[in-house]
């Protein structure tokens, strides 16, 4: 078997078989097989996809690529949260702490940027001094004593879609469904937590943009979680415009501060309180989701929530003044304002073009080597059904480039769709499988 004969088979639109499948992860995982041919085989699979079968074969190989986590030292269900990615999606930033503050054991595995979305480590990254690379040793003890612990993939920890995400991430292979159901599993099955909830995009800032290849992604994923035995739970939420106002890492860290202080914008706090109450649940500190909400809302009124993020940043070697003073947080040089040449209702949002903005201004990877712009990004002022007049600003972009200013100025402007009536309101939740 060579990887060139597996790279013709798949584009042919044949089906690889599972010892096909493992041969070819535990080469690339080993470094025998280079990345010019997995990123044929990848774009292979996004023209010719592959079935549910190879799907789970896949993400099986990947899991095994590395080690699988012991979590047994850790007490009580353990719960960790996955999105597929959206534009402006903190939400773990406020969802870990949130649910950690009510006594859930969060033992999150997260991500970087991909494509035109952003990661969670990134945006963590944001803080002086955190790091997710932590030893299976510091993620148990951090989960023990705080309930709380975010780790990026150590170089052990599904190897194997370590390698693949940061090839995908500038190969332009990000959006196939079984791709990301691997990718995201492989990562949950190694990560050793007993229950996982999915926030599953759809819409155009999402990988997935209509609701039936979501909704197909979602049940794709439950099904590969729970024939390995996990609890799961996966929401299809709206990513037709950005969740919340901000889109880049260190302006999406502040958005999440001010929602866990009980002042963030109400779709942030809305899904945070969704997804946090299916964990809440799930660990076993909830009877039932209305129980679970309630106890999280509390957290924010009381407090603990915000307590618990600052608790968890310094835990991880961040500084946590970052956190009482965001305005010690990374700051781009130059803040100027996108203006409609327009007016109307804005009745869409090109919300990935809104984040391919935030990648121009230097806020994602254009090569596995380009390193992030923290402080850069967009914060919109203007969201579906708000009207908008002739010369009003829309968005204020942070940049350190004058010309890239310029360019992000224009394409943000275009980014907007007006109406002469007022659209009407999507629900944030289209569809919650368990
Ligand atoms: N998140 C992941 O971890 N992988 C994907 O492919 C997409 C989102």
């Amino acid at each position: 078997m060579t990887m060139c004969d597996l790279i013709i088979k798949k584009k042919r639109g044949h089906m690889l078989t599972g010892q096909e499948i493992d041969w070819m992860i535990q080469g690339y995982t080993e470094g025998r097989i280079p990345d010019y041919q997995m990123s044929a085989m990848m774009m292979a699979v996004c023209f010719n996809d592959m079935n549910a079968e190879e799907t789970k074969e896949l993400t099986l190989a990947m899991a095994r690529s590395g080690d699988v986590l012991d979590l047994s030292g850790i007490e009580g269900i353990k719960v960790d949260k996955h999105s597929t990615g959206g534009v402006g999606d903190k939400t773990s930033l406020v969802l870990a702490p949130l649910a950690a503050s009510i006594g859930v054991p969060v033992a999150k595995m997260s991500g970087r940027g991909l494509g035109h979305t952003g990661g969670t480590i990134d945006k963590l990254e944001s803080f002086t001094g955190f790091s997710t690379s932590l030893t299976p040793e510091e993620f148990i003890r951090n989960v023990n004593e705080i309930h709380i612990a975010v780790a990026g993939q150590t170089a052990n920890l599904a190897p194997a879609d370590k390698k693949l995400y940061a090839l995908r991430d500038v190969t332009g292979t990000v959006d196939q469904m079984s791709l990301i159901a691997s990718s995201i599993m492989s990562k949950k099955l190694a990560s050793g937590a007993d229950a996982i909830v999915l926030d599953v995009k759809t819409g155009d800032g999402a990988f997935m943009k209509k609701m039936e290849d979501s909704m197909a992604l979602a049940r794709e994923m439950v099904s590969i979680g729970k024939l390995a035995g996990k609890d799961m739970t996966a929401v299809i939420s709206d990513m037709d415009q950005p969740l919340g106002y901000a889109v880049g890492n260190a302006l999406e860290v502040k958005e999440a501060i001010l929602t866990l202080q009980g002042e963030g914008p109400e779709d942030l706090r809305e899904l945070s309180l969704v997804l946090g109450s299916y964990m809440a649940v799930k660990a076993g500190r909830a009877q039932t989701p209305q129980e679970g909400r309630k106890m999280l809302e509390d957290s924010i009124e009381n407090g603990k929530a915000f307590q618990k993020f600052q608790e968890f940043i310094q835990s991880q070697g961040g500084d946590p003044r970052e956190a009482l003073c965001p305005e010690l947080l990374p700051e781009a040089a130059y803040q100027e304002e996108a203006v409609s040449d327009k007016e109307g209702y804005v009745s869409g949002i090109h919300t990935e073009e809104v984040g391919r903005v935030c990648l121009l201004l230097g806020g994602g990877r254009e090569t596995k080597e380009s390193v992030i712009d923290l402080s850069v990004g967009i914060v919109l002022y203007k969201k579906k059904g708000d009207y908008v007049r002739k010369g009003e600003p829309l968005a204020a972009i942070h940049a350190n480039d004058r010309k890239l200013l310029e360019k992000a100025k224009e394409r943000l402007a275009s980014c907007y769709e007006f109406s002469g009536t007022r659209p009407e309101k999507q629900p944030l939740i289209r569809a919650v499988i368990e």
